[in-house]
């Protein structure tokens, strides 16, 4: 067999946002921006039926409606921890009533938002490259018995390879995007919260396989436009049973947000603090 395999990367290339509806445009700048120390996107979205939220190459879409909680969790990497825990103490007044909450794990600190979304905020590491500030996961828990089918989904379709992973909580399916992003799914016991709607985008090189595949079994919940399409059922390839529900959001490397650059604020700015010439964040290690 030929090296260099750790070089190739599956067709999915990116995962560029995940969308929650959220109750209240106040409270979700005091939980993302101010207290996750992510930045608004200053282009679009600036009213207040929706708002963007940059974590790096990454996005939060936020529009204002019933809320979205995914069943699992969002990987997130921050700059530092100890600042992160500073500013969310600074904002828990702010969110009294709500869902939020954060305590500080062994080696990563587990923040929920307002409506109940999780978040697990890690320091840099070299699991996730050399991303200092972005979202290089999300997880999601799911029935028992359909990890394998869910991973087989997405490489035969997406031909996304995939490992089985084992963490403190127990073993999961890591789906790879990209260089250094992946969607864990996690098999419980516990019953699952029932698909609200949220939803995530990605984006593939191979366009028209995936397209062709779902469409030739009636799974394209929204056909072509603007390059791109979505679905949601996840199917066990060997026997067409749906094992998932998640939307996707799916756009080739044509579509006219591809690789947009993001603004990212350092979250360390501060008037009393304040370093010239430090405004802008770079996500990556030096
Ligand atoms: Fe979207």
């Amino acid at each position: 067999m030929a090296g260099y395999s750790e070089e190739d990367v599956g067709n999915i290339i990116s995962l560029e946002h995940v969308n929650v509806q959220i109750a209240d445009q106040s409270m979700a700048t005091l939980f993302y921006v101010v207290g996750l120390g992510g930045t608004r996107d200053p282009y679009l979205n600036v009213g207040l039926t929706n708002m963007w939220v940059n974590v790096g190459e990454q996005q939060f879409h936020l529009p204002t409606r019933k809320p979205q909680v995914i069943d699992g969790y969002i990987g997130l990497v921050v700059p530092d921890l100890t600042a992160l825990e500073k500013r969310l103490a600074l904002v828990a007044e702010g969110l009294k009533g709500s869902k939020f909450c954060y305590e500080r794990r062994e080696d990563y600190m587990l923040v929920t938002c307002p409506w109940g979304n999780r978040y697990r905020c890690h320091a840099s590491q070299p699991a996730f490259g050399d991303m200092t500030l972005g979202m290089p996961y999300v997880e999601f828990l799911v029935a028992p018995g359909t990890m394998d089918g869910i991973l087989r989904f997405y490489r035969t379709v997406f031909g996304a390879p995939s490992t089985v992973e084992t963490d403190g909580v127990g073993k999961f399916g890591s789906v790879k995007i990209g260089r250094q992003q992946s969607l864990w799914f996690r098999e419980t016991e516990r019953s699952l919260a029932p698909y609200d709607g949220h939803h995530v985008a990605i984006y593939v090189a191979n366009f028209s396989g995936p397209y062709g595949y779902l469409q030739s079994r009636g799974l394209i919940s929204e056909d072509v436009r603007n390059h791109q399409f979505r679905f949601k059922d996840i199917v066990d390839p060997d026997n067409g049973r749906p094992v998932f529900t998640l939307e996707h959001e799916v756009r080739s490397l044509r579509h006219p947000m591809y690789h947009r650059s993001f603004v990212n604020r350092d979250a360390a700015q501060s008037q009393r603090e304040y370093r010239r010439g430090w405004d802008a964040f770079t996500p990556f290690q030096r």
